[in-house]
């Protein structure tokens, strides 16, 4: 994967074709903010009192201790910058919401999603998170600057409140500090920089934006990015693989696969090339 070009300023954009959208933004690496609803009209019923009436069986365990559903929203709707909310708390829609993939809205450009394509095996697909529902409080912001396992673009939809993201791009690496074991996180606290341990991170340019509900976020692979909540938030993540990211997703997935399933990681490779060229294929006829 290529790093993009320096840019100061995310664009927000609408009305993009789905080749527009790939070969402006995916190609070149760049976020972008997608102002088009598409068919998240239907925003309005995920509301707080939806999820406490319907889903308030299901539990999340944060910092050792375990939070109905339903506290985990009031705690959100209380939360302060003194006294925040647990966070994250992040619910597996395929796992948490069974029934649920039907009434979320499609998503936008997912024409090109390899990860929801029938011709991926389950057991490649079922590595990626795929398709989350974050709460969050003000205050609340996600733990680590990172970058997305397993190579993955991914796109965010807000559903509730306002959120911002913070991105450093590809080449901002050097400057952030990687962690030597998993080298998708980095030790430095961005709100609170201690630059005598991190003396480098003076230099790093990040570039920030805010989603509004209804907007989508497109955070390219391999892009540095964390978050920050100023009101009670409902956030939607869905992963996203095409023909960009595709080696490095399967590269990836084949060295995770070696540690658990050595017999069958070999597929994998074979995969990767002959599947390869039929998505590359499919996806050069989109329009
Ligand atoms: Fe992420």
């Amino acid at each position: 994967m290529e790093a993009h070009t320096n840019i100061t300023k995310i664009d927000r954009c609408s009305g993009l074709s789905e080749k527009e959208f790939y070969n402006t933004y995916v190609k070149n690496s760049l976020p972008v903010v997608i102002t088009d609803r598409g068919d998240w009209t239907t925003l309005e019923k995920f509301t707080p009192v939806y999820f406490k009436s319907n889903y308030n069986h299901l539990n999340r365990t944060i910092d050792g201790k375990t939070y109905p559903l339903s506290e985990i929203i009031d705690l959100c709707k209380s939360s302060t910058p003194e006294n925040k909310a647990p966070y994250p708390n992040i619910y597996n829609v395929d796992r948490d919401f069974p029934e649920y993939p039907d009434d979320i809205p499609k998503m936008l450009y997912g024409k090109s999603n390899r990860l929801h394509s029938r011709l991926l095996p389950n057991f490649i697909a079922k590595r990626t998170n795929q398709q989350e529902l974050f709460f969050g409080g003000k205050g609340c912001s996600f733990p680590t600057l990172h970058i997305d396992y397993l190579g993955v673009h991914t796109q965010l939809t807000q559903i509730i409140g306002e959120k911002d993201f913070i991105l450093y791009p590809p080449n901002q690496t050097p400057y952030l500090y990687p962690d030597k074991i998993r080298s998708t996180q980095s030790p430095v606290n961005i709100i609170n920089p201690d630059y005598d341990r991190f003396p480098l991170f003076k230099n790093a340019v990040a570039i920030k934006t805010t989603l509004q509900p209804g907007e989508t976020l497109f955070i390219p692979a391999g892009w540095w990015h964390t978050t920050y909540i100023h009101n009670f938030n409902l956030t939607y993540a869905i992963d996203h693989v095409n023909s960009f990211n595709w080696n490095f997703f399967m590269d990836e997935t084949y060295i995770a696969a070696k540690k658990s399933h050595p017999k069958l990681a070999w597929t994998i490779k074979v995969y990767k090339v002959i599947m390869g060229k039929v998505f590359n294929l499919k996806e050069s006829l989109l329009n």
